[in-house]
């Protein structure tokens, strides 16, 4: 078996930790035993880009019990945990190419090592699998007949795709399940970008000032946790819709360069790009830390702030200090790669159980329908939705009422008004 990962000797620890997160995803737990059974992937190999988590470690050996062979590559060059990866190889006979820290070179290396398995079915977290797939090795799209996409910026890519006729087969976006971004997006980010700012600078969040960029579902889940932890949030928008929610949820709403003044905190999770640039840099505080939440690295202009800082030093191991020549110090966190994978070790197993549980019904719903789906970028049916979570809260011992007859008749009816 081909592989690439850093060290097989850290093996035991991965699968230790493996089996920490497995505990804690009895949704996905569950369809492994019934994929175990009755084998609905057999055959199909399955091409994955995603972070090289605990957590989907336990769904690469979901899709494997189904029959499936799959080969994993990191979805981005910081996020992969290297002994999870080396477990992955040596306890699952899973072939893995990733390397916690890998260069750009070595990044596309191995999504193109993961295309050599000619995969059926894609798996991707930002699109950079489905995009190397359709613009550098076309000549694997031949039997792809599927695809899945984890996270919002990846399924704007593939919308982006879609619009201009280039998608060349269907991919469903896992993202837009409401048991995915409404939990994933919004507890997970919330609790993980806090976690991974912690654990790389050990600040008091209580009483300082954070800036959040975005109010999207990340960004909502960072203000309510921010704000929770005792801190003063700002939120920056372009939505006003978005700005109007954040003002009426009670947050302070701002334009970037007057937050730049009075951020002690700065984090970005726009999706967008050069969202914190030189401008805002140059205005803020001494000892302003800024962190990136969203998928790609691409929201805080780093170019600029290596341009105009005169003094750099690694001040930490998540923490790159620039000084300008005002003397001021700017604390960049995880080299503007996303700060809770980077810093920390991603969304906590209970929360990545419904995103996966997606992942995995959605390969199998693609394989139900093989041949019938257009190409394009197509939801999760609202029936793996509701069984997930059905499944979720069975597992967390909640009950809940069924409609009665007459009230499901009712919402049926249009006859009876006052
Ligand atoms: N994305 C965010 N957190 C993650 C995790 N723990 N595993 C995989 N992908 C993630």
């Amino acid at each position: 078996m081909k592989y690439d990962c850093k060290d097989l000797g850290q093996a035991p620890i991965g699968k230790d930790r493996i089996l920490w997160a497995d505990d804690r995803m009895p949704v996905l737990r569950s369809i492994r035993e019934r994929f175990q059974k009755e084998k609905p992937l057999g055959g199909i190999r399955i091409g994955a880009c995603l972070h090289v988590t605990t957590e989907t470690a336990n769904l690469m050996r979901t899709l494997k019990a189904g029959g499936a062979e799959t080969a994993l590559c990191a979805s981005n060059p910081l996020s992969t945990q290297d002994d999870v990866a080396a477990s992955l190889v040596a306890d699952f006979s899973i072939p893995v190419f990733a390397q916690h820290g890998e260069d750009h070179k070595t990044y596309y290396q191995h999504i193109n090592a993961v295309l050599d398995y000619e995969p059926q079915i894609t798996m991707d977290d930002g699109a950079d699998l489905v995009s190397t797939l359709h613009s550098s090795r076309a000549e694997v799209l031949e039997n792809v007949f599927g695809g899945t996409e984890e996270t919002t910026t990846g399924v704007i890519r593939l919308r982006s795709m879609q619009k201009e006729g280039v998608l060349k087969y269907p991919i469903i976006a896992v993202n837009d399940a409401q048991t995915k971004h409404m939990f994933d997006n919004r507890y997970g980010t919330g609790q993980s970008t806090i976690d991974g700012i912690l654990r790389a600078c050990n600040i008091l969040l209580a009483g300082t000032t954070v800036v959040v960029a975005g109010y999207g579902w990340c960004g909502r889940g960072v203000a309510n946790r921010a704000k929770g932890m005792g801190a003063n949030v700002v939120i920056l928008e372009v939505d006003p819709i978005k700005a109007l929610e954040a003002v009426m949820d009670g947050f302070r709403v701002m334009p970037s360069m007057d937050a730049a003044e009075i951020g002690d905190v700065f984090i970005t999770l726009t999706g967008n790009i050069a969202v914190i640039r030189q401008e805002h840099f140059e205005r803020m505080k001494d000892g302003a830390i800024v962190a990136n939440s969203g998928h790609f690295n691409v929201e805080i202009d780093i170019e600029a702030l290596e341009k105009i800082a005169v003094k750099k030093k690694k001040i930490r191991t998540d923490v790159d200090q620039y000084t300008l020549p005002s003397g001021k110090r700017i604390n960049l966190l995880g080299e503007g790669r996303l700060i809770n994978l980077a810093a920390a070790e991603g969304h906590p197993a209970s929360v990545m159980d419904m995103s996966f549980a997606n992942q995995a019904l959605a390969c199998e719903y693609l394989v139900g329908n093989h041949g019938s789906l257009k190409q394009e970028v197509i939801s999760v049916p609202d029936r793996i939705d509701r069984e997930i979570a059905n499944l979720k809260l069975t597992a967390m011992n909640y009950k809940i009422d069924l409609l009665t007859d007459q009230q499901a008749r009712y919402l049926a009816s249009w006859d009876q008004g006052t």
